[in-house]
């Protein structure tokens, strides 16, 4: 009941964002107007997305990653946010941000305590485990530069 609630509230506060079903959003994440998060994706404590965001199925989200305006992320992408994950224990949360207008192609995973910059793209099934320049297109395991200056059409 009181889940159901917040949900509603949320999306009250999140005019124009399209969620669609079977989607965990934690009550604390922050999402901005006029996305579209799909099915089977987990947003976590704290995260924050911004506006015009287009979130495609099943994306993992953790707490410490931030997203920032125009960002498309593909289907099945999978942020981390513990670079030495363990079951029990303290743990550190390491962050990630992905800048305005970057675009993550489908079966990301990007590893966690980097920045994606403004417009940089992400070819399909890398794994990022470092810093992504602005206008930077990266793809590969590990994910390895393949063209400096993207230009949007
Ligand atoms: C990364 C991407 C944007 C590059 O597109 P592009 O600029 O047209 O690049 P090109 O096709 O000219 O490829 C350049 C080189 O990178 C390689 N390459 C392209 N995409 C790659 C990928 N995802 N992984 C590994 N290598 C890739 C190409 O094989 C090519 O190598 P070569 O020079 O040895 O032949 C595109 O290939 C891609 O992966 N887009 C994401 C698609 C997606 O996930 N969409 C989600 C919606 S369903």
């Amino acid at each position: 009941m009181i889940k159901e609630f917040l949900r509603r509230l949320f999306l009250a506060f999140t005019k124009n964002t399209r969620i669609y079903r079977y989607t965990n959003i934690y009550a604390s994440a922050n999402i901005g107007k006029n996305c579209v998060i799909g099915s089977y994706t987990e947003i976590g404590d704290k995260v924050r997305i911004g506006n015009g965001t287009k979130i495609q199925a099943m994306v993992f989200i953790p707490k410490g990653v931030v997203i920032g305006d125009d960002v498309f992320i593909g289907p099945r992408v999978t942020f981390c946010n513990d670079l030495y994950p363990k079951a029990s224990g303290a743990w550190k949360v390491s962050r990630t941000l992905v800048e305005d207008g970057a675009s993550i192609g489908a079966g990301c995973t990007i590893v966690c305590g980097i920045t994606i910059g403004t417009n940089a793209r992400i070819g399909a099934g890398a794994v990022v485990t470092k810093d992504v320049k602005p206008n930077q297109v990266v793809a590969g395991v590990p994910a390895k530069q393949i063209k400096s200056n993207w230009k949007h059409e």
